[in-house]
């Protein structure tokens, strides 16, 4: 990380103190700046929507407001938390502490596999899409699933999805999402009623939201999540999304960025110790090798008690979905030719430049960046 010259410091300081506050934690003074921006509109909102009769006029309370927000961004929260919302690739999601601040790349995979659907056969699912959104967090996966299948697919059937997650607080953060997407779209409709296109996508996204859910429950039980998805829902999925807590404890401590390791949940990030099943004392799951790799098993089991034709796996890198590739190959007979794994960007490039697809391990490898999903196309 370079270091701060105390000339950048005394600069901060001399256009604004809140600016030198910020500068520590966001390293360049054009980044301090657009943060404070940020802050300070967030600030004035707040206070626009809050203000009562008592305070009207009163500019005060939103200066007040700006400096317990620079203060927090100061001691190095993300700034997601700090605005309490982040974009997923155009949908704006609510970010709390306690829940993953969902991440661009997801959003990225998620549209591409999308495209991909359209591409491959878009007339394909004409009756109910099934979609099992596992390790929910924020809900940001499925809803952008949805927003995306709406958006570009010429069929849309009934889409029913459900969320699961073992956190209490990912669930109501979800729940808390999909509520305030049909809350903007209810009055998106209004607004728009003049406009055929956006108002069939509204209602469109309004239907589909209506019939998604969110589910506690353990991914790594899953017996007991199977009979729990049986008995509120169904089982049964077209579509398997997961993306699971994959960091080993050794990338946690060494190449985790010291902001996600002090504010994000670790549960999120880092699978658990194995650990026994009370009365007995043999290991639950043994994770031996550390390598984050513990969801993939289960995930694996419920994609194909699920019977899902898709499944998409996010991943820390390539290695990790060398093995998750290879751990399907032989949990369920894959063929190498109907996995894919996926770069942060997968789309193919300008054609002859770029983006020729490589082979690692026995397995094609699409787009630029690091590894970053697993694509099963088991109807492949
Ligand atoms: C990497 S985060 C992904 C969150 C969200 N899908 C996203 O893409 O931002 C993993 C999620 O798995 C959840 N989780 C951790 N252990 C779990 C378990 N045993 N069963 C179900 N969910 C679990 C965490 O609470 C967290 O929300």
């Amino acid at each position: 990380m370079p270091r701060l010259l105390p000339r950048s410091i005394l600069h901060a300081q001399s256009e604004n103190p809140l600016l030198a506050k910020l500068l520590p934690t966001c390293r360049s003074l054009a980044s301090a700046r657009n943060e404070l921006r940020w802050l300070r509109e967030h600030a004035i909102d707040h206070h626009a929507t809050e203000r009562s009769p008592a305070s009207k006029g009163d500019n005060n309370n939103w200066r007040a407001r700006l400096k317990e927000l620079v203060a927090r961004r100061a001691r190095g929260e993300p700034l997601q938390y700090v605005l309490g919302t982040e974009w997923f690739g155009d949908l704006e999601l609510v970010c709390r502490p306690g829940v993953l601040i969902p991440r661009p790349d997801t959003a990225t995979a998620i549209g591409y596999l999308v495209q991909r659907m359209l591409e491959r056969d878009p007339h394909k699912w004409r009756k109910t899409l099934r979609v099992l959104d596992l390790c929910t967090g924020s809900g940001c996966v499925s809803l952008f699933f949805q927003h995306e299948w709406i958006r570009f697919m010429p069929v849309i059937p009934e889409i029913r999805t459900i969320g699961v997650d073992l956190s209490p607080k990912a669930i109501s953060l979800a729940q808390l999402n999909r509520d305030r997407l049909l809350r903007t779209k209810h009055e998106d409709v209004e607004r728009h009623k003049a406009s055929q296109a956006s108002h069939f996508y509204d209602t469109a996204f309004i239907e589909s939201l209506s019939n998604t859910s969110f589910l506690h429950a353990d991914v790594l039980e899953e017996s007991q999540l199977w009979q729990k998805l049986e008995a509120e829902h169904s089982l049964a999925a077209d579509i398997l999304l997961a993306n699971p807590p994959y960091i080993s404890r050794w990338g946690f401590q060494h190449s985790t960025e010291r902001s996600v390791r002090r504010h994000e949940p670790k549960m999120a990030l880092v699978p658990p110790l194995p650990f026994s099943i009370p009365g007995k004392d043999c290991p639950k799951r043994a994770d031996s090798d550390d390598l984050g790799d513990l969801f993939y098993e289960p995930l694996v089991k419920t994609a194909l008690k699920s019977d899902a034709k898709i499944v998409w796996f996010e991943v820390a890198d390539i290695e990790q979905a060398a093995r998750v590739a290879h751990l399907i190959t032989s949990m369920a007979s894959a063929r190498p030719e109907q996995l894919e794994l996926w770069r942060e960007e997968p789309m193919p490039g300008i054609e002859g430049l770029e983006g020729k697809d490589e082979i690692y391990q026995g397995f094609i490898v699409k787009g630029r960046g690091n590894g970053r999903s697993v694509v099963w196309w088991r109807d492949g």
